[in-house]
């Protein structure tokens, strides 16, 4: 439907309002548009299914590993963080996404190929990644000039950039070198899986994204909703503050997973973003076969679009949603 070889993608792509589910959602039901695949890869997990998407999951989870986030992401974080606040000059505006998202690449760059902040390459893939991403939420036009041919060249000087990396690393290795300083994915997949180059690139690529792009605007959509409450501002600031202060007399310094632990109210503040601000909109699945789920009949070849922000913002499952309210997130109040 709609107009020639562009169907409904313009009104698919349609920016709204965050704390709603859409009109495109609201008058259709809809799936990503052709131009998600062609961009994030044909190994991209966005588009995988079967036995190579189990697989490909079970290694990025390998390495998200609850174990690592508490020995090497929570030290990166809080190092990027410093470094972003550093960079803010007294009385000086800043605009919030952008912040975030220098964060958030910064972060995932290190984690991922120990790429470090400032450096030329690393500004240099940034600058690549922002054409890149400019291309994957746009119109699938291929023809030079539009974002999406523009986005298609980035992603290939990305790839060359990460294949580059990965050369450098297998030369070290097979030099000898067996334990690489760099405790990063990149590794960690060349060590532990046997997927191919290909394979590689687009899991890193797709890594980057599903990083990237979530965090950023999460944090961004925080910084937005918080000045609506002032009480809200007031609690988070105590809370840190109380532990800071604790870490003070104890003489630490760096921040440990107990003081994360600590940080009660905080979590009910990213929670209740998650849940307005519902970055993540509706999933994806297809049918590969006939389906009978709690009495549904779900034919072969259907698509089902669970829509999370209509859960988040159902009035029977959260009072007032429209409303910010991190404390409904509270232990003593949640049912
Ligand atoms: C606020 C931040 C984030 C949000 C809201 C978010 C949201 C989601 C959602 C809704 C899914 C399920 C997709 C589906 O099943 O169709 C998902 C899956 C996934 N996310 Fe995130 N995510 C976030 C952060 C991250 C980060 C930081 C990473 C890794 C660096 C990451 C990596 C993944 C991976 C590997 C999957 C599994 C994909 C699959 O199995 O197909 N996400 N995320």
């Amino acid at each position: 439907m709609g107009w020639p070889f562009l169907g409904e993608t313009f009104g698919y792509l349609k920016p709204y309002s965050a704390t709603t589910i859409g009109e495109f959602m609201e008058q259709h039901i809809a799936s990503y548009p052709r131009s998600i695949g062609g961009i994030l890869g044909k190994w991209s997990m966005l588009v995988l299914v079967g036995d190579m998407h189990r697989d490909m999951r079970v290694i990025s989870l390998n390495f998200l590993s609850h174990a690592r986030l508490r020995t090497h992401l929570l030290k990166e974080v809080e190092k990027h963080t410093l470094l972003v606040l550093s960079s803010w000059k007294k009385k000086s505006t800043f605009a919030a996404q952008d912040e975030a998202k220098k964060f958030t690449f910064n972060l995932m760059a290190e984690h991922i190929m120990s790429l470090q902040p400032g450096k030329i390459e690393t500004e240099k893939l940034k600058k690549e990644y922002v054409t890149f991403m400019k291309g994957v939420v746009s119109a699938p036009l291929n023809f030079p000039g539009t974002a999406y041919w523009k986005a298609l060249k980035s992603r290939c000087t990305i790839l060359k950039f990460i294949e580059g990396k990965m050369e450098e690393r297998m030369k070290r290795m097979k030099e000898g070198n067996e334990n690489l300083e760099e405790d990063d994915l990149l590794n960690w997949v060349l060590k532990h899986s046997n997927l191919s180059t290909e394979q590689i690139l687009d899991l890193i690529l797709s890594l980057l994204f599903a990083g990237h792009e979530t965090s950023s605007v999460s944090i961004a959509l925080a910084i937005y909703f918080l000045p609506g409450s002032p009480q809200a501002i007031q609690q988070l600031m105590e809370e840190h503050r109380e532990i800071a202060r604790a870490k003070k007399q104890a003489g630490e310094t760096e921040l440990t997973w107990e003081d994360y632990k600590k940080m009660e109210f905080t979590h009910c503040v990213v929670n209740e973003t998650l849940r307005l601000g519902n970055v993540v909109r509706f999933l994806h699945r297809k049918a590969l076969k006939d389906v009978r789920y709690k009495g549904y009949d779900i034919p072969c070849g259907w698509k089902v679009l669970p829509v999370i922000a209509a859960v988040h913002l159902d009035p029977l499952l959260f009072d007032q949603p429209q409303h910010f309210n991190p404390w409904r997130w509270q232990p003593n109040l949640i049912n």
